[in-house]
């Protein structure tokens, strides 16, 4: 058809996994999926049509109709309404809250970074070392962790890592030695490796200063996760709106490889505007070329994972972490994103345990009203609740949770009200749709909250949210849905003015 040996059977079926990247490719040059453009990538990767019109049409990024693909984005999240952002005009959290009211256009060159973080064990080099050399990575200590696990061997990285008692960073704090464990003893093969850099809970931005400010911690700590589990191939998962960061590893990737430091193929993958693809299983689909929906669990991606195979999968702050402990250098810290009312919005590295209201000081927080600890499926504590120490039991002991890290501020002049909505159409926004608890339920939970919000709290529907919450809690298959009612619910329950 185009001059070309047109092949069939398995060998193309098995290319469907590149679907996404094709579709990007299409949308970059043509500015948008025309239903042509569509159906021939259908033929050479030997899809069928309604099928990848089911994948396109799951994904916001991809534009169906010219005009519509946006490069440029508005931000009215949470934090980005706090900073006066309009609600309703925008699209969801960008992972630029630091720097709300966040605007980002795609095109254009990346402010130089001035960001510095003196005290900080995993930012140290973040704003000091070149992102775009390897050089000056390997002047501030880079590759001294690779070359120390080269020398251990698999089974004494593994060994450190689990000493360490390093819990994972995505969210589920899972031991992190663990996991490594169970997929370096997996038998079938390949092994894979997929480092989750999808990053989409509002208010979280630290794993892109992490990626856009020491590029090649990543990717060296992405080699020793290979060794340590056997894994054959990687993948980096990075939210499409993080044009920076992607960049970054991507040439990280090339020049860690031409310098012999790098044994397995890494490739870059780009997500489309799906929150649930940072959900493990749903990232797996959608590097598999599919619709972002999660797997029913277990089987455990340990086992069944990408493409069926034992797959190791982690956030990018817990894989950088093991850098430290095989350097000797670590300490049970973690990376907070501070932002909202404060003086200072930004990543802090504290150690676990702190009190949060340490934490807010040091950010240059003032009379609080509220803050919302764990991002969107977090929870809100009150002015009474500061003193709760930053830990996993410490934060369990109060009903919260420490999530992705978030920690949005409220001071008197927030709108809480409006908080509470943004949060409600995030969720149903974001709902795969998948089970029929999630998808009926974020909805409902978004209009009974616009009513009792309109015409005052009524008992019946205070029942009504309770019930859907409850609902949703048992039945939704994955963690979206599990957590959607938690913030609304403890904003319901803590926040006074809500009572009102
Ligand atoms: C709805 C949803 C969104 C998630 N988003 C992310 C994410 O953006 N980044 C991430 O690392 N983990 C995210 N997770 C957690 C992952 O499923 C998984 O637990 C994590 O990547 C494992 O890495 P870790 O062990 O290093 O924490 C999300 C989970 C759910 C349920
Ligand atoms: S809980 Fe929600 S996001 Fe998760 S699978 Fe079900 S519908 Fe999808
Ligand atoms: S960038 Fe607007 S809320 Fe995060």
């Amino acid at each position: 058809m185009d001059h070309r040996v047109i092949r069939g059977g398995l060998a193309v079926r098995s290319r469907r996994h590149m679907l996404l990247p094709v579709l990007h490719e299409i949308q970059d040059r043509a500015g948008w999926v025309s239903r042509g453009a569509l159906e021939y990538a259908c033929r050479r990767l030997s899809i069928p049509p309604a099928e990848a019109y089911g994948v396109v049409s799951f994904y916001a990024r991809f534009a169906l109709e010219p005009g519509r693909a946006r490069t440029e984005h508005v931000c009215d999240d949470i934090v980005c309404q706090l900073a006066g952002a309009h609600p309703d005009q925008g699209v969801n959290c960008l992972g630029l809250c630091d720097r709300a009211p966040a605007r980002l256009d795609e095109k254009q060159a990346p402010a130089a970074e001035s960001v510095r973080y003196p005290d900080s064990r995993l930012l140290r080099r973040v704003g000091i070392v070149d992102p775009g050399s390897i050089d000056s990575y390997r002047e501030h200590g880079g590759f001294k962790a690779l070359r120390r696990a080269r020398e251990l061997g698999a089974e004494q990285v593994i060994r450190q890592v689990t000493a360490s008692a390093l819990l994972g960073r995505g969210g589920a704090a899972f031991p992190t030695g663990r996991k490594w464990e169970s997929v370096a003893k997996a038998q079938a093969r390949p092994h894979y490796l997929v480092c989750n850099a999808d990053e989409s809970e509002p208010g979280t931005f630290k794993d892109r200063v992490v990626m856009e400010g020491d590029p090649f911690a990543l990717v060296e700590a992405m080699a020793v996760a290979a060794l340590a589990a056997g894994c054959e191939k990687g993948y980096i998962y990075i939210r499409d709106e993080y044009p920076v960061a992607r960049r970054r590893i991507a040439r990280a990737i090339e020049q860690s490889r031409d310098a012999g430091l790098l044994d397995i193929d890494v490739e870059v993958r780009r997500g489309a505007g799906a929150y649930i693809c940072g959900e493990e299983t749903a990232l797996f689909n959608s590097i598999e070329g599919k619709r972002g929906e999660p797997r029913n669990k277990p089987p455990f991606p340990v086992e069944v994972g990408l493409f069926g195979r034992p797959t190791l999968v982690n956030n990018v702050e817990t894989l950088v972490n093991v850098l430290d402990i095989l350097n000797g250098e670590f300490a049970d810290t973690r990376l907070f994103c501070v932002s909202g009312h404060v003086k200072h919005p930004g990543v802090y590295d504290i150690p676990l345990g702190t009190p949060l209201r340490l934490l807010l000081e040091r950010a240059g927080a003032g009379s609080i009203q509220a803050v919302l600890l764990g991002g969107a499926a977090g929870s809100f504590l009150t002015p009474e609740q500061l003193d709760v120490p930053l830990s996993f039991e410490g934060t369990r002991a109060i009903g919260a949770t420490l999530g992705s890290g978030a920690v949005i501020v409220f001071d008197a002049t927030a709108d809480m009200k409006q908080a509470l909505l943004r949060i409600a159409r995030f969720f149903r926004d974001e709902s795969c749709g998948q089970c029929v608890p999630c998808r009926v339920g974020t909805k409902r939970q978004e209009e009974i909250l616009e009513r009792m919000f309109a015409n005052g709290r009524g008992q019946a529907d205070v029942m009504l949210l309770s019930d859907i919450a409850q609902a949703m809690r048992d039945a939704s298959i994955c963690g979206l849905g599990q957590t959607a009612a938690n913030a609304i619910a403890s904003g319901l329950k803590q926040l006074p003015v809500l009572n009102a």
